[in-house]
C-alpha cells in the first residue's frame, strides 16, 4: 500500500438480499487514512448493509477493498483483522463470560501469543477507559459499557478502520456523552452510521447521505448542513 491508496473503497457496489429486495444500487466510497466520516439517511438507506460488506459478512468481493486488498473469500481473515465492525446491539457482539475473553478473542484467534494477547487486552480496555473490568462478567454490565466493550473487541485487533451502526442508540445522555468524547479521541479512521445529528455536527467533518441504497451526498458536514432542502428530501433534520 502507498500513501495513495484509501483505507476503504467501494466502488460501484450492488446487493440484492435473497428476497430480491435491492439493498444497495451502487455505491461508491471512498475514505481515507485518518477520515472520521458520518454515515446518514433514512431507516432502509441500506446504511447497515453497506457495513455489513466492509468485513465480508456480505461478500464484496473486488468492489470493496480495505487498504488495496479485496474483500475476496482468501482474504476475509486479513479484511477481518483490519475492519473493526461494532454492531448496533452489543449482545451480538459479547458472548463470552468475561470481559477480558470477550476483547482477547481475537487476537487469539489470530494466533498471537499470550504476553502479546494481554498486551493488548489492556490497551484495549485502556482506550474505552475501561481498565478496571476485565475480570467482569460481561453480560451484568450497563448498555453503555457493554458498548465500550464492544469496541475494545475490535480495538484489540489494531485495525486499519473503525466501523460503527447506530452507536449512540439507545445510550443515555451521560453514555452518550461518554461514546462521542471517546470516538472523538480516537486516532483512528472511522466510518459511523448515525441518526444522531447533533453527534454528526460535533464530530464528523464529513457526511455521507444515503437513501434508497445509493449515496446521494457526501461532502463537508458544515456545508450539508446548511442544505434544507437536501436534508427534508432524505428525512434528515438540520441539528
Ligand atoms: N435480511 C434482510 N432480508 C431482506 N431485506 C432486508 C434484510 N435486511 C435489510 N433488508 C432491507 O434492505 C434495505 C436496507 O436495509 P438496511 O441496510 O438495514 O438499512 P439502514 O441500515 O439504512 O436502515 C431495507 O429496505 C431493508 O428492509
Ligand atoms: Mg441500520
Amino acid at each position: 500500500m502507498n500513501e495513495t491508496t484509501p483505507t476503504l473503497l467501494v466502488n460501484d457496489l450492488r446487493f440484492s438480499y435473497p428476497d430480491g429486495h435491492q439493498a444497495l444500487n451502487g455505491v461508491d466510497v471512498v475514505i481515507r487514512r485518518g477520515e472520521k466520516v458520518a454515515l446518514v439517511g433514512p431507516n432502509g438507506a441500506g446504511k447497515s448493509t453497506l457495513i455489513l460488506h466492509l468485513n465480508g459478512i456480505l461478500n464484496g468481493g473486488e468492489q470493496v477493498q480495505i487498504a488495496g486488498m479485496p474483500t475476496t473469500r482468501k482474504n476475509l481473515p486479513q479484511i477481518r483483522a483490519k475492519v473493526g465492525l461494532v454492531f448496533q446491539n452489543p449482545d451480538d457482539q459479547l458472548f463470552s463470560p468475561t470481559v477480558f475473553e470477550d476483547v482477547a478473542f481475537g487476537p487469539l484467534h489470530m494466533g498471537l501469543p499470550e504476553d502479546e494477547v494481554r498486551r493488548r487486552v489492556g490497551y484495549a480496555l485502556a482506550q474505552v477507559g475501561m481498565g478496571d473490568f476485565a475480570g467482569r462478567l460481561s453480560h451484568h454490565l450497563s448498555i453503555g459499557q457493554k458498548k465500550r466493550i464492544a469496541i475494545a473487541t475490535v480495538l484489540s485487533m489494531d485495525p486499519e478502520i473503525l466501523v460503527l451502526d447506530e452507536p449512540s442508540a439507545g445510550l443515555d445522555p451521560r453514555a452518550r456523552r461518554a461514546l462521542i468524547n471517546l470516538l472523538d479521541e480516537l486516532p483512528l479512521t472511522m466510518l459511523v452510521s448515525t441518526h444522531d445529528m447533533l453527534m454528526v455536527r460535533e464530530l464528523f467533518p464529513r457526511m455521507i447521505i444515503m437513501d434508497e441504497g445509493r449515496v446521494v451526498a457526501d461532502g463537508k458536514t458544515a456545508v450539508l448542513l446548511e442544505d434544507t432542502t437536501l436534508l427534508e428530501s432524505h428525512g434528515l433534520e438540520k441539528p
